[in-house]
């Protein structure tokens, strides 16, 4: 199966005051797999998906999401393009004034026309994907750090988006409630065929959910491969990164 991007980043550019902190990313998005993104903190992780979601226009270069330029796209074409996106950020930022039911069918209420009885079965069945039967009418607050991640996820997928952002989805989870969110993620994804685009920490769990790992540093992306080709480089900045992520294991003359 032939594979065909969906979002494309060319020599993209950003400064801060006197700090360039992009300096000219390049990154292919392929459709339908998982992209990890990965790099030390600070770096500009956040930031390149911040300029795909329209969110930053960039000093220069170009972000093409279905071949429409982000930076110069009117307000009908973002609105438009924003369907399609999902996105659940580390803090999940659920409204903690309204129910769980509520956070959920929030994206629908605002964004479609559909009757409060199709929004239900919508929201229920996302409910019950996530495990989290029971819990329609608690509010943010009575719920667990894990629970609310997957409040987010559903939220994140109520309206089928073709493509989902993850921006370091477990922070403040411990191992296990992290690995069960992967898993329902997994799970998921298998099922609705989504793009995800995951900024992660999670090293080296998180690439077995990957298929190409992407290493942000210094300003640029430093290899977007196949996790196991990127455990094995020899680029000399993503050996480091393996080394100090993953220990000595990788260090040795290990061939393939
Ligand atoms: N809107 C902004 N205004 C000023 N500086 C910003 C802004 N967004 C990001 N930065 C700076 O860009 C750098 C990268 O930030 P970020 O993308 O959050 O890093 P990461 O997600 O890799 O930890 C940081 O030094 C941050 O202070
Ligand atoms: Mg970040």
């Amino acid at each position: 199966m032939s594979e065909r991007p969906v979002i494309e980043i060319n020599g993209l550019r950003k400064t801060f005051g006197a700090i360039e902190v992009l300096k000219g990313v390049d990154l292919s998005i392929m459709e339908g797999k998982t992209t990890v993104i990965v790099g030390g903190s600070g770096q500009g992780k956040s930031l390149i998906i911040k300029h795909i979601l329209g969110l930053i226009r960039p000093d220069s270069g170009s972000v093409q999401v279905y071949g429409k330029e982000m930076s110069n796209i009117g307000k009908k074409d973002l609105k438009e393009i924003r369907m399609d996106f999902g996105v659940l950020f580390q803090n999940s930022a659920l409204f903690d004034s309204m129910t769980v039911f509520d956070n959920i069918a929030l994206p629908l209420r605002e964004r479609t026309h559909m009757s409060e009885e199709e929004i239900s079965d919508i929201v229920n069945d996302k409910i019950e994907m996530m495990d989290i039967v029971g819990s329609n009418e608690k509010y943010p607050a009575q719920l667990s750090g894990g629970m609310r991640k997957r409040v987010g996820l559903a939220r994140a997928l109520v309206l089928k988006p073709r493509i989902i952002f993850f921006d370091e989805p477990t922070t403040g989870l411990d191992v296990a409630k992290s690995s069960e969110l992967y898993r329902i993620f997994f799970h998921t994804q298998q099922q609705l065929k989504y793009t995800a685009v995951i900024v992660s920490h999670d090293v080296p769990k998180i690439f077995k959910l990957a298929d190409y790992v992407a290493l942000l540093n210094n300003g640029v992306i430093q290899g977007c491969l196949p996790p196991e080709e990127f455990q094995l480089s020899d680029d000399p900045v993503i050996k480091e990164f393996v080394e100090t992520t993953m220990g000595p294991l990788y260090s040795g003359e290990m061939e393939v």
